[in-house]
């Protein structure tokens, strides 16, 4: 049996695709009915961060749902709740205490967009509501999400319902927005965010959201050094808060529990989502410091805000569950070796004439292709260069996750490796190799490697 739209009921995400069935996962491999093997080289969209078929979460899950499964957030809490919050609270950068508990990432941005309106309207400044964001970044799919990310192809066919939400260019060194090179351009990338205040109006907007590591749309966008300080420090001249959309970087992804703690910034909101359940149940957090929370309750009394799934007691034992399995094998500490490997790995591919760029940190990379290598020319989108490096790997059994449209809105070509991170060195050789294969397939050149 084929499952491929227009079959069955099932509307897929993908409506000209057929669909492998997955049996069973287990690491970093999944399986599908015929008996493929696949590496699951992103963890789907970078989720996968402890592998899969790991049966402590299946029992935590078992235990919590055998108790209770579903309690509403506005009438009760249970163990699980209680417990997580106190695990992660306890890892929290410094002065980031109050948990907010929900399903999904946009979800979750979708929150801190509003925390922030309703922190600036309790506070006596109601013209305060707009977020500041920048081009080529992933916030999420919901419209208050989608307004924030950066992704013009995704944002096209939804614009006339959009919130007027400003954007600035990404520290996209490779191809600096200013033609400048770090550190000689004194960080205009950053300063850049001051002018936007200012010409937008700072008396109009709440909050700057960013990924620390630029993630979905630009792949593994690592910043400069002083660059997330210098975005600290304007927000804190024009009092307004910084969003820190942890999302995809967070929970050990890049090396550290947070990606922002590499450069010693503290924000005033942190996103969580994926890696928080590492797939294996629906969970996202909006996290934020005391005296902000405290003033909705002084003025308000309370954040005018809800979902049914939130709070959700199964999803918090998983959470837990997860973060012990983090500390227990030490993913996080053994992490940066491991992510210096795979990038020194990664770097062999550039003499293939169509790697660009090389990127990542921890466990979180990107592949940049190009047309060009010396004139860093894009191929230009009808080539879907990116579908055809995808498609390959996965036929040779590597699944690598892609991204497109980030050099002009349209061009731009890059795949995604971020493995669980519970990989082996001798599993990323494995990556490399089938790597390797495909673009030798995909090669025009005949280079010899
Ligand atoms: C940084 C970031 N924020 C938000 C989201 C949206 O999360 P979700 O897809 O769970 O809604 C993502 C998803 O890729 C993300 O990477």
């Amino acid at each position: 049996m084929e499952f491929a739209y227009p079959k069955g009921h099932v509307f897929y995400r993908k409506l000209n695709r057929i669909y492998p069935l997955v049996t069973h996962g287990e690491g970093i491999y999944l399986y599908d009915e015929k008996g493929k093997r696949y590496i699951d080289g992103s963890g789907g969209a970078l989720v996968v961060n402890i592998g899969h078929g790991q049966k402590e979460i299946l029992q935590s899950m078992i235990e919590q749902m055998g108790q209770v499964g579903y309690v509403h957030g506005t009438q009760f809490t249970t163990h699980s709740i209680e417990e997580y919050a106190e695990a992660l609270g306890s890892i929290l950068p410094k002065g980031l205490e109050k948990i907010y508990f929900l399903s999904g990432g946009s979800e979750s941005v979708e929150a801190a967009i509003k925390f922030a309106r309703q922190y600036f309207l309790d506070s006596g400044h109601a013209q305060r509501w707009r977020v500041v964001a920048r081009w080529h970044s992933y916030h999420g799919n919901t419209l208050g999400a989608l307004s924030l990310t950066g992704r013009i192809g995704m944002r096209k066919p939804y614009l006339p319902l959009l919130n007027d939400f400003p954007h600035f260019s990404p520290p996209y060194c490779y191809r600096c927005p200013y033609n400048l090179s770090y550190p000689q351009c004194e960080l205009e990338c950053a300063k850049a965010l001051e002018y936007l205040i200012q010409m937008e109006g700072v008396e109009t907007i709440s909050a700057v959201i960013l990924e620390p590591v630029g993630g979905a749309t630009i792949g593994a966008l690592v910043p400069p050094e002083g660059y997330l300080k210098l975005i600290r420090e304007i927000c804190n001249r024009f009092e307004i808060l910084l969003i820190d959309d942890e999302v995809m970087t967070g929970m050990g992804r890049t090396g550290r529990w947070f990606a922002i703690e590499h450069w010693n910034v503290s924000p005033d909101i942190m996103i969580l989502g994926k890696g928080m359940s590492g797939g294996y149940f629906p969970i996202s957090a909006m996290i934020t410091r005391r005296e902000l929370v405290d003033r909705l309750k002084e003025r308000t009394g309370g954040f005018v805000h809800g979902h049914t799934f939130s709070h959700h007691p199964v999803a918090c034992a998983v959470g837990l569950a997860v973060l012990r399995y983090i500390q227990e094998k030490r993913l996080i500490e053994k992490c940066p070796s491991k992510g210096d490997y795979l990038l020194k790995r990664l770097q062999e591919l550039e003499r293939f004439p169509f790697v660009g760029n090389v990127r990542g940190k921890g466990l979180m990379t990107a592949i940049e292709f190009v047309k060009d290598q010396k004139t860093k020319e894009p191929f230009p989108r009808t080539d879907r260069f990116t579908e055809k490096v995808i498609d390959k790997a996965f036929e040779n059994g590597l699944v690598l996750y892609p991204g497109t449209g980030f050099v002009d809105g349209v061009n731009g070509d890059m795949a995604m490796v971020g493995p669980p991170l519970i990989i082996e060195e001798t599993q990323i050789d494995e990556i490399i190799e089938i790597l390797k294969k495909t673009f030798k397939q995909i090669s025009d050149f005949g280079i010899e490697i």
